[in-house]
């Protein structure tokens, strides 16, 4: 059995991707716009935008005279979207679903933000060399990455659960990991650089909930572990949360840590 792709994925997850919004993705968005910097007129992307994490703080930063496409493949994530742009009076943004891996803009962006999308590209590089090539002359990419020893640490523990009770499912879910490549400020640095950018900056974001064992099961409800759990029967469900809060325990996670890393590369003037 194949994992569905990540649109499909984050689509059925979006009721609990919006619960973890104002904990994780919103406070995340906010930081990454903080660091890409909009500047009031300019033309940005926000690819992989899910519910508009850093698309709606972009929008405010480029104000009435700039303008914000803000395109994923997740319809109920956009519908949260629009409803919150237009509850902020935010007319200089649009959702659109849309595949980023092959949008073809008009005119080219000053600046394309991507907060934890490019590991879902199924070629991360040929997928980043695309939005690259949207940007204008001395355009800017930012990406947002979780950082190593960090969200990371979750994720294991889900699988294993999942395992204990179908491990068949694992298999497809065992691939080679994308946001490894991109989880050190040196990696992901080194990978803008072999993207033809330069000038190019890392932050990092160090950020840490505490986390009760409902609050992490609704978390991997509403991200791309979805995947693999929707693939359970509901008593097969039950029992991979049973085994799961088992891993929590034993291993004592109390926390979230999805600190991150913002780096920004430039394109040759
Ligand atoms: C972890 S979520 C992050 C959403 C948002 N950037 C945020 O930080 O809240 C990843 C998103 O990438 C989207 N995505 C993955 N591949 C995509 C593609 N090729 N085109 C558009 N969206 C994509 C998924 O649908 C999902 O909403």
């Amino acid at each position: 059995m194949t994992m569905p792709e990540a649109g499909e994925i984050f689509h059925a997850a979006h009721a609990e991707f919006a619960e973890w919004s104002p904990r994780l993705w919103r406070p995340l968005g906010e930081i990454t716009a903080a660091v890409s910097r909009p500047q009031p007129g300019e033309r940005v992307l926000d690819a992989c935008c899910g519910s508009g994490a850093s698309a709606l703080p972009a929008a405010r930063a480029v104000g009435a005279d700039g303008s914000v496409d803000a395109l994923d493949l997740a319809e109920n994530l956009l519908v949260q979207g629009r409803r919150e742009a237009e509850w902020r009076k935010l007319a200089n943004l649009r959702f659109i679903n849309g595949d980023v891996t092959t949008w073809q803009p008009p005119q080219p962006y000053d600046l394309v933000q991507c907060c934890y999308g490019v590991f879902f590209f199924p070629d991360m590089d040929a997928g980043a060399r695309h939005l690259t090539s949207l940007l204008r002359p001395g355009g800017r990419l930012a990406v947002t990455t979780w950082l190593e020893g960090g969200m990371e640490r979750i994720v294991p523990l889900a699988r294993d659960a999942v395992g204990e009770v179908r491990p068949d499912l694992t298999e497809s879910f065992d691939r080679p990991n994308s946001s490894e490549r991109v989880n050190t400020a040196g990696k992901v640095r080194d990978w803008l650089g072999s993207l033809g950018l330069e000038r190019i900056t890392v932050e990092t974001a160090t950020y840490r909930q505490p986390l009760h064992p409902d609050d992490a099961w609704t978390l991997l409800l509403g991200a791309a572990l979805r995947g693999l759990l929707d693939q359970l029967s509901p008593a097969e469900l039950s029992e991979a949360r049973r085994h799961f809060e088992g891993g929590m325990h034993s291993t004592a996670m109390s926390e979230l840590d999805a600190s991150s890393l913002v780096a920004v590369g430039h394109t040759a003037r």
